[in-house]
């Protein structure tokens, strides 16, 4: 069992999941440290974030509204791009939560659904912003919302959770705040609008600093919240995210004209 000094040190880390460094620290030792979950990404994290989109702004609904998505385990489509659950599903339940709420959509703005937590990941997001990326020919699919989006709504939903700034640093401090995977649509989307790899690559330390940088990010002065993992994913370790990221590239590359000639 955990003891309760352990378990305060343990609060106060934050997992990290990137692209190709999933790192898992759940173990039976966090269980109960946590009072919350908010969780940031893309496809492999959205929980009905994209679906409610649509549903709020009419426009076509995603893949994910149809089955066989959800089908192995909620039995309906959810908004997951998943037939059953996600890593981030089964990070909640491994920690005695309910699964996340989306944030954004139509049922937004119901602030008391986010005491426990809330998910902003959103399936298509980037890390880097969309004018950016516009700016590199690069076009956003589905969605607009990238990861300083994305930050910036929890820094939006943070006050009508907590009603003092110590209030909100305890918060912080008992939360799980889950980044990621982000990052791999802005390389997705160039490869299918047909950039070419050398282009591509120019995106890596942006994409890699634009994620240590939201991971760090402060919010109303209080402590850097977002912590554990940063010097990983700045440094230039053969696993960090860009020596990492420029190694799989070209095998992403391959995938992407395989599947962009199978599509045709
Ligand atoms: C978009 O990203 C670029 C490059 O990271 C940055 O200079 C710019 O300020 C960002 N724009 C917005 C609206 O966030
Ligand atoms: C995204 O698109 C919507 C609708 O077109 C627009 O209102 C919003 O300002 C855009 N957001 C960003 C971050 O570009």
């Amino acid at each position: 069992m955990a003891t309760s000094s352990s378990c305060s040190s343990l609060k106060q880390q934050f997992l990290m999941f990137l692209v190709v460094t999933i790192s898992s620290i759940i173990n039976s030792q966090v269980n109960g440290c946590f009072t919350s979950i908010f969780s940031f990404g893309d496809s492999l994290t959205d929980t009905g974030n994209l679906l409610e989109i649509s549903l709020s702004d009419s426009t076509n609904p995603p893949h994910s509204a149809f089955l066989p998505y959800g089908r192995t385990f909620f039995h309906h489509p959810t908004g997951r791009f998943c037939d059953g659950r996600l890593v981030i599903d089964f990070i909640a339940e491994a920690l005695g939560f309910s699964f996340l709420p989306p944030f954004y959509g139509s049922k937004s703005g119901k602030w008391e659904k986010f005491q426990k937590g809330a998910n902003f990941a959103v399936a298509s997001a980037t890390a880097l912003n969309s004018s950016f990326l516009a700016e590199q020919g690069i076009h956003s699919v589905s969605t607009n919302i990238s990861l300083g989006v994305e930050v910036n709504s929890f820094k939006h939903l943070l006050p009508s959770l907590c009603s003092s700034s110590s209030n909100c640093k305890e918060l912080l401090r008992n939360s799980l705040i889950v980044m990621g995977e982000i990052g791999g649509n802005d390389y997705n989307h160039a490869f299918m609008q047909g950039k070419n790899i050398e282009n591509i690559r120019q995106l890596v330390p942006l994409v890699v600093d634009i994620i240590s940088s939201s991971i760090n990010v402060r919010i109303d002065g209080c402590c850097p919240c977002f912590k554990l993992g940063v010097d990983r994913v700045r440094g230039n370790d053969i696993f960090g995210p860009r020596k990492l990221s420029y190694w799989m590239l070209p095998i992403f590359a391959d995938k992407i004209s395989w599947f962009r000639k199978g599509s045709i």
